[in-house]
């Protein structure tokens, strides 16, 4: 697999940066493939549905950016094997995530079912997990790699409320690996972060939230843009830092 597109300009070829997006096709996923192949990125949609993904791609194409749809089910073995395989990945945003919680009619911790928190980690924190162990190596490669793991308010430890455990914990549990990535990588040029959007007007965050999905985006593209030497192992809303 390629995995990047090279630009031929007299005898010099110009690699354009790759960009990995898991839950690419719609949301604040949609929005960040949008504004990372503005930018010049050639970017890979992730979508757990291959016709939903190459219906997004197909219509960022149709704006002429370069984006390719790539069959991504962040809880697929199979899925996460093939990412081993990319020739190139500069970026990953691991955006895709559910609320589990929201399965159950009463989302207090007393009673959500484990089964459904269970969930919760298995997509929110170790979907990412698995991703960033394929992706990783790559990036050690190519000595450069910005790793942004999209998180929420709703897992900050110093605000945490009740309600919603399947959600919260997973998200904290993401929030940790970010941590343990950028300690791990330390000096190597890949650069870890995780980041809140907001309340963004998405399926997931409803019709009332007062952000859109390009508001919801532009940190997110910030962090996953960040130059050398730029913070790592930090949780940011709004391009500034917050506490865990
Ligand atoms: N919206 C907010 O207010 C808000 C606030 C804080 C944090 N966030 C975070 O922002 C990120 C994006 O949220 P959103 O609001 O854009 O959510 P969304 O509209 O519900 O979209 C979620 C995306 O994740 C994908 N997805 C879910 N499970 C998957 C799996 N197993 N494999 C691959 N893809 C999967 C979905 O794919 P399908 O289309 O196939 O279902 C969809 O593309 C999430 O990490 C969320 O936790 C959102």
């Amino acid at each position: 697999m390629s995995g990047f597109a090279a630009r031929v300009i007299g005898i010099i070829v110009l690699e354009m940066p790759v960009a990995l997006v898991s839950g690419g096709n719609r949301g604040i996923g949609l929005e960040v493939c949008r504004q990372l192949g503005r930018l010049g990125y050639t970017v890979l949609l992730g979508a757990r549905d291959p016709d939903k993904g190459e219906e997004a791609a197909g219509a960022l194409r149709g704006k002429g950016l370069d984006v390719t749809a790539l069959r991504l089910d962040i809880t697929s073995e199979g899925d996460i094997a093939r990412l081993g395989e990319l020739a190139r990945v500069d970026t990953l945003v691991n955006n895709a995530a559910i609320a589990p919680d929201r399965a159950h009619p009463d989302t207090s911790a007393l009673h959500v079912p484990t089964e459904l928190v269970r969930l919760g980690f298995e997509v929110n924190t170790l979907g990412p997990y698995r991703i960033c162990q394929q992706i990783v190596p790559i990036m050690q490669r190519q000595g450069y790699g910005r790793i942004v793991n999209v998180s929420t308010g709703m897992a900050q430890l110093a605000e945490m409320n009740g309600h919603s455990p399947g959600y919260r914990l997973s998200k904290t549990a993401l929030n940790a690996l970010t941590r343990i990535l950028a300690d791990e990588l330390r000096g190597t040029n890949i650069l870890a972060n995780s980041v809140d959007p907001g309340w963004v007007k998405t399926d997931m965050g409803g019709p009332s939230a007062p952000l859109s999905t390009e508001e919801g985006a532009e940190t997110i593209v910030w962090l996953a843009t960040l130059p050398d030497g730029g913070p790592t192992g930090g949780f940011f809303k709004k391009k500034k830092q917050i506490s865990w």
